[in-house]
């Protein structure tokens, strides 16, 4: 059967696929980065996961304003990056589980969620950033499969927390039930706190951050509920990609053990966040 094995969160800020592109991370402003993102390397190098499913949001790649999905999956054989007014990204195709994507897909009815199917679907910064820091900026040939679980958070209304947290454990059910014998990682991305744009952009607030982290970690059922608007009021409007991270944790065992937790302030506008999670034995 299919095994869970991890659960990451990492900030997927698109300033590090410039830099990683144009192999400009160097110096100090990138030395704290570069070293703090080693052990998910490692952790990576140990594990290998079979299939890595990203909780990431489409930045307008995709879907525009017209459009708003909450919850979407891909489901095909290889996603390309987007090109994000920058010509794609020259990073390898990302091949697909379509299988496994299915087997998810089929779940969701089962459990009554409401999720779109994507059969073809470009991938941006929100997934190949948290790709590039998992397995190397000169990484040549991915070593995992991937599944694309799209979430909308750029537009409100936005799923709340607790449905973002029963999504990932309804992932979690699908994984568990999958015949073939390979093994998963999930990845939650975005956030965490960053605000882009108006009066209060570049705000940033490690302690909160801090004790969400806190939170998510020990004690997920206290800060599945929190709202939308204490979140962007403390953490920033585009500290609201939070919430994927709940995705990810719902997918894993109440009990976790954080094996590296890394923050730095700033990365682009950003307090760069990091956890990587492993179900208690
Ligand atoms: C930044 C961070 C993001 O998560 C994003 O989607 C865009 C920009 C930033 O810090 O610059
Ligand atoms: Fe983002």
């Amino acid at each position: 059967m299919a095994k869970i094995i991890g659960g990451i969160g990492t900030s997927h800020i698109p300033t590090i696929m410039h830099v990683f592109d144009e192999k400009t991370n160097v110096g100090p402003y990138w030395e704290p980065f570069n070293e703090g993102i080693k052990p998910l390397r490692k952790w990576m190098k140990d594990n290998k996961p079979d299939v890595c499913i990203i909780v990431y949001n489409d930045h307008g790649s995709n879907f525009s304003l017209k459009n708003v999905i909450p919850f979407g999956i891909g489901i095909a054989d290889e996603y390309l990056p987007a090109d994000e007014g920058y010509g794609r990204r020259p990073v390898p195709t990302f091949k697909g589980d379509a299988t496994l994507s299915a087997h998810i897909a089929e779940h969701f009815n089962e459990k009554e969620f409401d999720v779109a199917f994507s059969f073809e679907l470009d991938v941006d910064h929100g997934f190949s950033v948290p790709a590039s820091i998992m397995f190397g900026e000169d990484c040549q040939e991915w070593p995992c499969k991937f599944i694309p679980l799209y979430v909308g958070v750029v537009q409100y209304p936005q799923p709340k927390g607790n449905r973002c947290y029963n999504l990932g454990k309804a992932i979690r059910e699908a994984i568990d039930s999958f015949p073939e014998d390979i093994t998963v990682a999930i990845v939650g991305t975005g956030g965490l706190s960053h605000q882009l744009q108006g009066p209060r952009a570049g705000l940033i607030n490690q302690d909160y951050d801090r004790k969400w982290l806190d939170g998510l970690v020990n004690d997920p059922e206290s800060i599945k509920d929190i709202s939308l608007t204490e979140l962007i009021r403390e953490t920033g409007s585009e500290g609201a990609e939070a919430i994927m991270w709940l995705v990810m944790r719902g997918a894993m065992d109440k009990e976790v053990n954080e094996v590296h937790r890394f923050m730095h302030t700033p990365v682009s506008n950003t307090n760069y966040s990091l956890t990587i999670l492993e179900n208690k034995k």
